[in-house]
């Protein structure tokens, strides 16, 4: 365990009682497995996972943790959960994130992102032990100039589509409670996080790049690829994920100067197009072809790309992103090459931490703060 274990940050994480919700995503189960690695007590909230199959089924994670099914919109239920439990720290990811089910289910989505969000601040209001709040929303909360400037975390807040505008409404719930009740006073650190467009393995959900790619590639048939020329900012899972643990580091460490919003973005040379990635998943699978998909049924608004600038958390928390665009592929898709190739389902397990591992390691030799030793 070299490199997750031995860091300062994992040292920190040791015993620590944290509260996830939305811990049977995607990026739920990678953080979850994370800070159960680092020795941390996780309590996880989430409805069951949504996809078959899901990263949290592969590596059984409900095995290694306290996990509760819940609706986040149930507020009585997410309150005495976490009042008998009185974690020291909570990160919320429990969302709807999907930008094209926003459009079919605004209410839903609304309820869920901005409503759950208030729920998990009312209930760690009341809750005298839970010191950090880390509330997870995205790049596309950010209203959208369509420019190639990249944002920062004062600019405005927006969002044509539902799902967007659903994450800019729940960074001004964010920042009604720090300004009303989570002052610097107060004993409870509020940090809302910004990233977007992230890949890597165990992302089963629908209408994802990555995932579609895969799913296509499994059956042996060619990728029908929507807007090849499109150009995204990709991000290796934990990228973003390791900004989130070390920000709840320091706001626990240090405290009100790390409060706030935070970009936690890839550099700009990683916004390449989707036929890109397409051409190095392809290769990296080793076999199969791409067509262009003609758009058919509703139009639906897809915003042109959007550019976090990540200054403030390169020059405060000297976070940094560990690996290269052409890595974040090709990782992510051997991932699911040896899911679908293993023999041993188990197997994923020792798969999966060794990925951490490395990336730990790496993110060491690259002398990147949240990875040092003391
Ligand atoms: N994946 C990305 O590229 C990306 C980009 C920007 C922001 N985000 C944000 O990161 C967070 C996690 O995203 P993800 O990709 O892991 O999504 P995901 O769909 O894999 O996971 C969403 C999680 O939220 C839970 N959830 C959904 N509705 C719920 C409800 N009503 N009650 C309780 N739990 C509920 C699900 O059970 C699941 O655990 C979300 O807040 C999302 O908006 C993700």
């Amino acid at each position: 365990m070299r490199g997750i274990q031995q860091s300062k940050m994992a040292r920190f994480y040791q015993g620590k009682r944290v509260f996830v919700t939305g811990h049977t995503g995607f990026k739920g189960s990678w953080l979850t497995l994370w800070l159960h690695l680092m020795g941390a007590e996780v309590h996880g909230y989430a409805l069951e996972p949504l996809s078959e199959p899901s990263l949290f089924k592969v590596l059984e994670l409900q095995q290694k943790i306290t996990h509760v099914v819940g609706d986040i919109r149930d507020y009585d239920k997410l309150k005495g959960l976490i009042k008998r439990f009185q974690p020291e720290i909570i990160f919320h990811l429990a969302a709807q994130p999907l930008v094209r089910l926003s459009y079919a289910e605004p209410r839903m989505t609304y309820e869920t992102n901005v409503m759950g969000t208030v729920n998990v601040l009312e209930a760690a209001r009341s809750t005298p032990s839970t010191r950090v709040l880390v509330n997870i929303t995205s790049d596309k909360c950010y209203e959208n100039k369509e420019w190639d400037y990249a944002y920062r975390e004062n600019d405005p807040l927006g969002g044509y589509d539902p799902y967007s505008s659903s994450k800019g409404c729940a960074e001004l719930v964010a920042a009604a409670y720090r300004s009303s009740y989570f002052t610097s006073e107060s004993g409870l650190r509020l940090a809302s996080v910004r990233a977007g467009n992230v890949i890597g393995g165990g992302d089963w959900a629908v209408d994802r790049i990555i995932p579609d790619i895969v799913r296509t590639l499994v059956l042996d048939k060619p990728v029908q690829v929507r807007n090849p020329d499109a150009v995204r900012p990709w991000q290796y899972v934990l990228e973003p994920l390791s900004g989130y643990l070390w920000l709840a580091y320091q706001l626990w460490q240090v405290g009100v100067v790390y409060d706030g919003a935070w970009n936690f973005g890839p550099p700009s040379r990683s916004n390449i197009p989707v036929r890109q990635v397409v051409d190095q998943a392809l290769r990296t699978w080793g076999r199969g072809e791409w067509t262009d998909a003609e758009c058919s049924g509703l139009k639906l608004h897809e915003a042109g790309v959007l550019k976090l600038d990540c200054s403030k958390a390169n020059n405060l928390l000297h976070w940094e992103p560990v690996l290269d665009v052409e890595e974040t592929i090709v990782r992510t898709v051997r991932w699911y090459f040896d899911y679908y190739h293993g023999h041993d389902p188990k197997g994923m397990w020792a798969r999966t931490v060794a990925e951490i591992q490395f990336y730990a390691e790496r993110a060491r030799t690259k002398t990147i703060s949240w990875a040092g030793v003391e």
